[in-house]
């Protein structure tokens, strides 16, 4: 018997060994490293989008790894790939301003059908010049930027509805506006409360080729609008905007628009807007705008002009705009998978508050009305605030949720991670972030149903993070497991630009449908040279045109003469490979522009104008095959009154 104990003794002693060094292995703290390793060759689990900010693009980023995927250029012009500099992309960057060849790239917006990600498009804002994107998830380029007019600086944008039906975005600055509209743009500054305006702008998604539209907008109080999002489920006809600076102050603003103990909370109901706009209300207002589109079959992006918009007014809506009462300078808002719940960042509170949709909805039917500011009802804070999460850390910006019952909040000041139970508001655990994080994200924690595996915290400060590199250093993200009680950090990493705001998609979504190369056959570029035999170079007037084709490991042609100086040049050089993942390049000596990057089947053009006699070599700068270096060539520039004739070849002498 006591044998038998003691072998049992020893049994269960080595169970509990085993099964507690193998627990370990799996979530041990030490082990954070296993957890975020993708073996050489294996593929991440999401894909992670991130606006760059200042960068003016969008860099993509491997879940969990934090491998850099790839840098779609969006707003800024990119040399590496000869993007904005090109001339089937320059189109994409103008504006009514002209050629606006950088952006601030602030919030990601993937597509979504029944309020899910449906790996279509991801729609990115610029700050600085108001503009929307959209990029193509099957080729990860800008297919259509879109100016958003009447607005002087738009954070709060390009919010998504749960079938992308609708973009939303409104001004952070606000501006007066053109005539006939406004009291004319030149007036004092001082004359703000009574000439600036603030502006919500409604932006319809064609459903079948993603093209936008400005449907129609909406004039609204100067104040600060922040951030945005629509509602799901029960609450998806509803868009939500956070603002500061309700004090309508002009200067010194962190002073200035920090006076009220509340601030206000802008709820739409945008399909009564909508139904409303398109039956005739409001004014169609003369201001001109720009939208760019790429065009599918040439590959080559035009601008269109386009002069008018229809503008509502609060009282052309009644019913379908409130007010609600907020915490002292709000900043991020977020609502709840369901939907019920709409919380917002106090910023300047140390709390999260947290609405209830059906309390709001409540407060509407029953006319729970305690004011109204330029024409918009306010409704009774009390009666709408569902719980106020204390504790929230200090500077709480934005919330997002896993889907499982629980809110997460970045606190700026306290550089932590603080999360909390959406239906007590206590908060039940707490994680430093290194530092002041301020977009955070779960994989779709915007939609009905996140994946709730990981949280990504966007650091705005690093300092000590990683090797110092001089005064400058990149801004982070960091990586916290959340499939327990406790957030465990598991990988930080350094990203391009300003991490704003990033949005992570499952790779099944895109992995699959990915553009590899572009059919030849298909390639309808103006001037596009299908085969070697094709390849020309024409001269009408000052400007030459070079039809060019690239295929390892020659150009044709390689040689050219009969250029003069002050002639305009035009290279258009199609790719002839029909492989994947074999670009070419294309640089010149005294090109004043950038390089070319050719992806097989598609045509890039660039402009040279040459401004001294010489012979000028160039060559291919994607190492595309071990006779790369051997791919050159040169063009000879001759004084302007010479009579050298065009001539060119390969492998012929002219
Ligand atoms: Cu083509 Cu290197």
């Amino acid at each position: 018997m006591s044998l038998l104990t003691g072998g049992m003794a020893v049994l269960l002693a080595m169970f509990m060994f085993s099964a507690c060094s193998s627990n370990d292995s799996k979530t041990g703290n030490n082990d954070a490293a296993n957890q975020v390793y993708i073996p050489p060759g294996k593929h991440d689990q999401f894909y992670s989008f991130m606006s760059g900010g200042w960068s003016g693009n969008v860099s993509v980023y491997g879940i969990p790894s934090g491998r850099h995927l790839y840098t779609i250029p969006v707003f800024s012009q990119t040399p590496m790939n000869g993007y904005g500099y090109a001339s089937e992309t320059k189109a994409l960057l103008n504006t009514s301003s002209g050629f606006v060849p950088w952006g601030d790239t602030h919030h990601i917006q993937p597509s979504k059908t029944d309020g899910m990600y449906d790996g279509r498009w991801i729609f990115v804002n610029d700050r600085n010049t108001p503009r929307i994107a959209r990029i193509n998830l099957k080729t990860f380029r800008t297919d259509e930027t879109l100016e958003i007019p009447n607005t002087g600086g738009q954070h709060a944008s390009p919010f998504c509805s749960s079938n992308t039906e609708y973009l939303s975005a409104a001004s952070e600055y606000s501006i007066p506006l053109p005539k006939p509209m406004g009291n004319g743009v030149d007036v004092p500054i001082s004359s703000y409360k009574k000439n600036f305006h603030g502006m919500i702008s409604m932006v319809k998604v064609n459903q079948h080729n993603g093209h936008m539209k400005v449907d129609f907008q909406i004039e609204v109080p100067p104040f600060d609008y922040d951030l945005g999002r629509f509602g799901l489920g029960e609450s998806k006809n509803w868009v939500f905007y956070t603002d500061y600076n309700s004090e309508e102050a002009h200067s010194l603003l962190e002073v200035n628009a920090s006076q009220k103990d509340k601030d206000l909370v802008l709820a739409i109901n945008w399909k009564k807007a909508a139904a409303i706009a398109h039956q005739g209300k409001g004014t169609v207002v003369s201001t001109d705008y720009d939208h760019n589109i790429v065009n599918p079959r040439t590959r080559w992006a035009k601008t269109t002009v386009e002069h008018k918009v229809r503008v509502l007014q609060p009282s052309d809506i009644k019913g379908a705009m409130y007010f609600l009462p907020g915490p002292k300078s709000p900043h991020g808002i977020n609502v709840s998978p369901s939907g019920k719940y709409i919380s917002i960042g106090g910023k300047l509170s140390s709390t999260v508050t947290v609405y209830s949709y059906n309390d709001i909805q409540n407060a509407i039917k029953n006319h729970d009305v305690t004011k109204t500011v330029d024409g918009i009802p306010v409704l009774s804070f009390k009666n709408v605030e569902a719980k106020q999460v204390k504790k929230a850390g200090l500077g709480p910006l934005h919330i997002e949720y896993d889907g499982k019952g629980y809110g997460y909040n970045t606190a700026f000041i306290s550089s932590e991670i603080v999360k909390w139970s959406l239906k007590t508001g206590k908060v039940v655990d707490r994680h430093a972030s290194y530092y002041s994080p301020g977009h955070l994200t779960i994989p779709g924690g915007d939609t009905r149903k996140p994946y709730g595996k990981y949280l990504i915290a966007l650091n705005k400060i690093t300092k000590d993070r990683y090797l110092p590199t001089g005064p400058e250093m990149f801004a982070g993200e960091q990586l916290f497991d959340i499939s327990g009680d406790r957030m465990k950090l598991l990988l930080d990493f350094p990203v391009e630009g300003e991490p704003h705001n990033v949005a992570e998609l499952p790779a099944s979504l895109i992995d699959t449908g990915q553009v590899k190369y572009f059919d030849l056959s298909k390639n309808h570029n103006p001037y596009v040279t299908r085969k070697e035999k094709d390849a020309k170079v024409v001269r009408k007037g000052n400007r030459v045109d070079v039809y060019m084709t690239a295929i390892r490991s020659h150009f044709v042609p390689d040689n050219i003469e009969g250029i003069k100086v002050g002639d305009e040049v035009h290279f258009h050089i199609t790719n002839l490979e029909q492989e994947w993942d074999i670009p070419h390049g294309f640089a010149l000596k005294g090109m004043q522009n950038a390089g070319l990057l050719i992806i097989p089947g598609d045509t890039r053009s660039i402009v040279w104008k040459p401004k001294k006699i010489g012979v000028y070599p160039f060559y291919c700068t994607d190492f595309c095959s071990a006779l790369h270096q051997e791919m050159q060539g040169y063009v000879r520039v001759s004084p302007r009154n010479s009579d050298v004739k065009i001539k060119y070849g390969t492998n012929k002498d002219l």
